[in-house]
Order: structure tokens, then sequence, then C-alpha cells
């Protein structure tokens, strides 16, 4: 068999506050292929965000390892590109300097001054952000902000794309065109993604199989569920179409019925 091109190999963590330990995450295996979509779905403080950012580095696993390529992650690197849920743009850059920043920042050494402009550019007219190149980011509406910071997560070329809830602070509409931008762009691209969400229409929408995780604290992955879901996909056909709703049940009823959410006091 054909080794895994990013494989999480008994991940756990536990945050300890003086003498006592939460263990948060507990034996995650998960072996992800290379231009894979893969959503990671679960109630709220189960974890996800915690083993999004121990796969980009910026959280060390208290057990376990991360690999990539067969190279273990230990640090945050370009080859692992996170978008989070607010956009982390600076406020004092123009759109185009916050990804040319980045671009500066991978290529320097390996493209010319006018290939990093163009690199710019064109990551900017993927995302459909170009006509706004100019406007700083208090100037544009948060969709845009999210499609800048997609535009500059993707202009380092990253191995594996890390978005957490990267549409949770958007409206619906909103929310369904930068959907259809991210289907558009892995299509186009082939990216590996891990994308974290709570939003079950979005994850069957968007995945090749949606990783479901159990409550915490020791969450674990519950069940993996395949999306056999041709490509491209459109929302309006999917709506009525038999194995879009029974992939929804299937997650409905994981995350409604046998891991129901049950607010901490
Ligand atoms: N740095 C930290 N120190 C202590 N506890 C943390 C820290 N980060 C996260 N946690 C705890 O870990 C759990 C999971 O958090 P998180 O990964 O953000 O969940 P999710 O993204 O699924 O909502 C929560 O109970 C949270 O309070
Ligand atoms: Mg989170």
């Amino acid at each position: 068999m054909a080794k895994p091109y990013l494989s999480l190999e008994s991940v756990g963590k536990s945050f300890s506050r003086g003498a006592a330990s939460t263990e948060v995450l507990k034996e995650i295996d998960l072996k992800v292929e290379r231009g894979e979509f893969i959503s990671i779905i679960g109630h709220s403080g189960c974890g996800k965000s915690t083993l999004l950012n121990i796969v980009a580095g910026l959280t060390d696993a208290t057990t376990g390892v991360v690999l990539l390529e067969d190279k273990e992650v230990n640090d945050p690197g370009p080859d692992r590109a996170v978008v989070f849920q607010n956009h982390s743009l600076l406020p004092w850059l123009t759109v185009y300097e916050n990804v040319s920043l980045a671009v500066d920042k991978v290529s320097r050494k390996t493209r010319s001054k006018a290939e990093r402009h163009a690199w710019t550019m064109h990551n900017l007219d993927l995302v459909q952000m170009a006509h706004a190149k100019d406007k700083r980011p208090s100037e544009i509406s948060g969709g845009m902000k999210q499609r800048v910071g997609i535009a500059r997560a993707l202009a380092m070329e990253p191995k594996v794309l890390l978005l957490d809830e990267p549409f949770g602070a958007l409206d619906a509409l909103t929310r369904a065109h930068l959907q259809d931008s991210v289907m558009q762009i892995h299509a186009t691209l082939g990216n590996t993604v891990m994308m974290i969400t709570h939003d079950v229409d979005e994850a069957v929408l968007l995945s090749d199989r949606i990783v479901m995780m159990t409550n915490g604290p020791s969450a674990r992955i519950g069940e993996i569920l395949d999306v056999p879901l041709a490509r491209p996909r459109k929302r309006l056909e999917l709506v009525s179409d038999a194995a879009y709703i029974r992939c929804r049940q299937a997650v409905l009823k994981f995350l409604y019925e046998r891991h129901r959410f049950v607010e901490a006091a």
C-alpha cells in the first residue's frame, strides 16, 4: 500500500494547569491522501482546533506524531498554511500587501520581483479579489477578508491547507459563495485540505471524507464517513440527491443521537 501523504499517529493532547491535567484528545489516528478534502466535525469544545493546531505545528502533541510526506511535524511551516475563522490580515497593509508579504517570505530566493508580483495577483484572481487589491482590511466585507486570507494561504503553495471554521463568522449567502469558491479552487489546484466545521451541510458538500469526533474530554475519532458524491458538486441539485441525504443523515445521527452535546456547567 502507498504511504499516506499526511498521517496522524496516536495523537493525544493534555493541557495542564498547576497539578490538574485535562486530556482533550486521545489516540487520534488518521491518514489523509494527497489531494483529499477532509472535514473534521464535532461539537464545540471537543478539540477540533487543538487537533488542527497540532497539524499546523502551533501546538505540540502530548503523545503520538504527525507525519507529512514522512517528515515529522514539530513547528509551523509554509507547507501547512492555516486560515482561521476570524481573518488575521494585517490592518495597516493593503489586500495586495497582505498577500505579497507571504509570497516574499516563501519565494524571495526562488522568484524574481516580477514573478512574485504575478504570483500575488494570480492568487488574488483565484479568490476573485484582484479588483480590491489596494483596499485595506477595514474597507472590505468579512467574506472578502476571508477570501484574502485564503489567497494568502494558497500563495504559500502549502502541501496541506488547514481551515479552522473559515466561514463560521459569515452570513449564509456569503458562506455559500465562499464554499463554491473553495470547491472550485480545490478542483483546479487539487490541494490537500483539512477543514474544521460544525456545519453538517458544509461538511457533506465539500468533503471526500468526514471525520466525526466524539465529545471531550478525551475526544477520539468516532466514525469516518465517505462522501461518494461526484464532482463538480452543485448545491441545488444535491438537495434532492439520495446519496447526499444519506450522508447528511449519517452525520446528524452521529452528532445528535450518538454523541449529543452536553453543555458544560
Ligand atoms: N491552551 C489551552 N489551555 C488549556 N485548555 C485549552 C487550551 N486550548 C484549548 N483548551 C481546551 O481544550 C478543549 C478543546 O478546545 P478546542 O480545540 O478549541 O475545541 P473546538 O475547536 O472543538 O471547539 C476545550 O475544553 C478548551 O477549553
Ligand atoms: Mg475551534
